[in-house]
């Protein structure tokens, strides 16, 4: 199987070989992604072959990413790839969850099942093979945290030396534990995302460090396998919506990707619509969908959002995103810290839980369906990017009351649990749990 780089500039299309270091066009500066010209699958025979291999006990069958190899063709030698069993994440019916959100049913797709609890290990394992390939020996990436705690488990695991840089005090600990545990370099620079984003290129370019933020197209093939696996769980029907919150924007660039080549190949009959959900602080993405698209791109130079994972003022993937987003009919839609936080709870108490981005996707939904842009008996699955145990601090601070917004709102803690402190006495305690 051929693969090949392309410019994703409509009125560029340059062309690169897969083997080239580069992020970005190097005739016009757009972003780049993979493309198998010569690429015929035989949609029939690939439903039958990838389901057979879920039985299997070969390292690349289990993983739920390189399972679908056929439709992520870039590696030429599997002997690069490096699997710590990612994707294979689960489809969890949530009733209370969806009349939350307006409707009659709501499905999760949750993929902090993963094995560093996120979303990024799925394409992390792709990005780490196209580093091995290339002989690349360090490995950066800018995060809000949870792309660094990817990074630095598989180049960990790959024997890759991890180099990370975070926004100073604007991630939650658990992730810079990760970093740390799987024994990162990191970095914490007193800037934020975009403006290390800025910084880290030039340096990754002048000391030979291959970068593995989400530009990185070969990250985005990973991501791919979240809606293949998605579908393959519903056996190929396609939902009416699929809803994921919006940060860089490189998953709803995965997502979009994914959803036209299941398309053209005949894996599904129809499109899904793809809904994008932004924290209020950090909404550049839907002002642009406001405006339809038209004039520039405006990005916010002070994004905020107690959603640390998404606090992020200008995504790189904009224009990619913007694409999916009008191919597939869909939406964007900005949700406040409150409504996150209390979308969040609601999923908590659904015994299914999340970070506080990944329940923006409920609070979303919420919007969407009170205005009618999603009927309420639509078929509607929320991809949940990150593990409930990924920002502790976040939800003790919420049920506790606690819990306050950049500037100093406080959150109203409307689903709030508040631990019972007692005494060391049956009778006493007694009483509490009857009263
Ligand atoms: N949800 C979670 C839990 C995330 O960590 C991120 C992004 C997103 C949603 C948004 O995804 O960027 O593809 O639109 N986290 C990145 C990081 C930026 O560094 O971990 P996106």
């Amino acid at each position: 199987m051929s693969a090949e780089l392309v410019c994703f500039e409509a009125n560029c299309r340059a062309r690169f070989p897969v083997t080239e270091v580069i992020y970005n066009c190097t005739r016009c500066g757009g972003l780049l992604e993979a493309d198998y010209p010569d690429w015929q699958l035989d949609h029939g025979h690939m439903k039958a072959l990838w389901r057979s291999r879920r039985i299997s006990n070969l390292p690349l069958d289990q993983s739920g990413v390189w399972r679908y190899r056929e439709i992520i063709p870039f590696v030429e030698d599997y002997r690069s790839v490096v699997t710590l069993r990612e994707g294979n994440t689960p489809l969890l019916p949530a009733p209370n969850a969806a009349e939350y959100g307006g409707l009659a049913r709501l499905v999760f797709k949750h993929q902090g099942f993963n094995p560093t609890g996120s979303f990024k290990d799925n394409g992390m394992t792709c990005g780490v093979a196209q580093a091995r390939r290339l002989k690349m020996t360090r490995v950066a990436c800018v995060s809000t945290g949870n792309t660094s705690a990817s990074m630095a488990a598989y180049a960990a695991a790959a024997g890759l030396e991890p180099l990370i840089f975070l926004p100073h005090g604007n991630i939650s600990f658990g992730k810079l534990a990760q970093a740390l545990e799987y024994g990162a370099r990191t970095f914490q620079v007193e800037a934020n995302f975009d403006q290390i984003l800025a910084l880290v290129r030039v340096l990754a370019e002048k000391l030979g460090i291959y970068m593995l933020n989400s530009m990185n197209p070969f990250r985005i093939e990973g991501q791919k396998s979240i809606v293949i696996e998605m579908m393959d769980q519903r056996d190929w029907r396609a939902p009416d919506w699929i809803v994921l919150p919006g940060g860089n924007l490189g998953n709803t660039s995965a997502f979009g990707k994914a959803l036209r080549e299941l398309h053209v190949q005949g894996f599904i009959e129809t499109m899904p619509r793809l809904g994008v959900i932004q924290a209020e602080g950090s909404a550049p993405f839907y002002e642009f969908s406001e405006r339809h698209g038209e004039g520039e791109f405006r990005a916010i130079a002070k994004p905020e959002t107690l959603a640390t994972a998404i606090r992020i003022g200008d995504p790189v993937s904009w224009p990619k995103a913007w694409h999916e987003v009008q191919v597939s009919n869909g939406a964007v839609e900005k949700v406040t810290e409150q409504e996150i936080a209390d979308a969040k709870a609601q999923i908590g108490r659904c015994g299914i839980g999340c970070e506080p981005a990944s329940a923006a996707t409920l609070a979303g939904i919420r919007k969407l369906t009170a205005a009618g842009t999603i009927a309420p008996d639509a078929d509607v699955v929320a991809v949940l990017t990150g593990n409930v145990l990924k920002d502790t601090d976040y939800i003790y601070r919420y049920h506790t009351g606690q819990l306050e917004a950049p500037g100093g709102v406080k959150i109203a803690s409307t689903f709030g649990n508040q631990p019972v402190v007692v005494p060391h006495d049956l009778d006493r305690i007694a009483y509490a749990i009857e009263h």
